[in-house]
């Protein structure tokens, strides 16, 4: 048995797999290096950073919901300075990839962030969280086609990094955005963030979550993540990332075949920290079982003509 060619691209960026963590599950990263061989998957995408420390929501902050979990962060992180004087020193010793999410409060913040990642040792590539449900406003920018397009330029000209768009579901249509995030440069959309979702208390006569909205994912999301991709991955060229409860190695080929070139993995890393690397090791045994040497071979194989393309 032939061990499979696993790697794809994300514009300059070579992944030695398709599977990446999804923001907001895996810490910054350097967290699980010493739990979990990080050098077996294709790169980390850290929590969300934003320019200044936020000390996130009110708890509770999740909630398990059934075949998923519901989450109220509101993104808590140590803000750009911690980010550079904690975290990027550990990140930088990661044996795979690390994808810096970035969010700001404004267009200008998108782009200051983005600028300042520019060059930035350590950093592989960006991925603009587009689409918190969490904190105010943190949909605004992936429901609007000409500011997700007029963002995305901004922020690619600024970062001269690889840049991934991170989309919402929680909109009218996802597909004019994605295509709007190509048009601005974007060379990859991820999709999709959480849905829209709530949990109650009936005892207390109140919502579990103090912001009553929270953001649902895992396993219960899965068939409309994958139409997502599917319909995303039809309309653009660029790669698609697909998240939404991917927990096994079938999971990620049933989005390779709906054309994601790459996957993350989020809730699963909740219940199994070394979910992404056995993933990654049993995508690797079921290709070369199946005698797919070539995971480009099923990249699209939903479409027609799909199949052995390379984005
Ligand atoms: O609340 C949070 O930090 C979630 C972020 C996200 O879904 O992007």
């Amino acid at each position: 048995m032939t061990s499979p060619s696993l790697s794809v691209r994300i514009g300059a960026l070579e992944l030695r797999n398709p599977v990446l963590t999804a923001s907001g599950t895996y810490g910054l990263g350097h967290e699980f290096a010493e739990i979990a061989d990080l050098g077996e998957i294709g790169g980390v995408v850290g929590k969300t950073v934003t320019m200044t420390e936020r000390i996130g929501n009110p708890p509770p902050r999740t909630f398990e919901t059934a075949g998923g979990m519901l989450n109220s962060i509101g993104l808590m992180n140590p803000g750009w300075d911690g980010f550079v004087a904690d975290v990027l020193p550990k990140v930088r010793a990661l044996p795979c990839p690390f994808i810096l999410n970035v969010a700001g409060k404004s267009e200008d913040e998108f782009v200051e962030l983005s600028r300042r990642s520019r060059g930035l040792r350590g950093v592989a590539a960006l991925e603009l969280n587009l689409s918190c449900p969490n904190v105010a406003g943190g949909l605004d920018f992936s429901k609007d086609t000409a500011a997700a397009r007029r963002i995305v330029a901004q922020c690619v000209a600024a970062s001269g990094l690889p840049l991934l768009a991170k989309l919402s579901p929680n909109v009218e249509d996802v597909v004019p955005i994605a295509v709007a995030c190509q048009e601005g440069g974007a060379s990859a959309v991820s999709l999709v963030n959480t849905y829209l979702g709530t949990a109650i208390d009936w005892r207390r006569r109140r919502t579990v979550f103090a912001r009553g909205i929270a953001g649902l994912s895992g396993p219960a999301i899965k068939p409309m993540a994958l139409l997502a991709v599917l319909r995303v991955a039809r309309a653009v060229d660029v790669p698609v990332v697909g998240i939404g409860g991917i927990a096994s190695a079938t999971d990620v080929l049933e989005y390779l075949v709906a054309g994601a070139t790459a996957v993350q993995v989020g809730t699963a890393c909740f219940l199994d920290p070394c979910a992404p690397v056995r993933i990654a090791q049993d995508l690797r045994a079921l290709l070369a079982r199946e005698g797919v040497a070539d995971v480009h071979e099923l990249i699209g194989a939903a479409h027609p003509g799909g199949g052995g393309a390379q984005k």
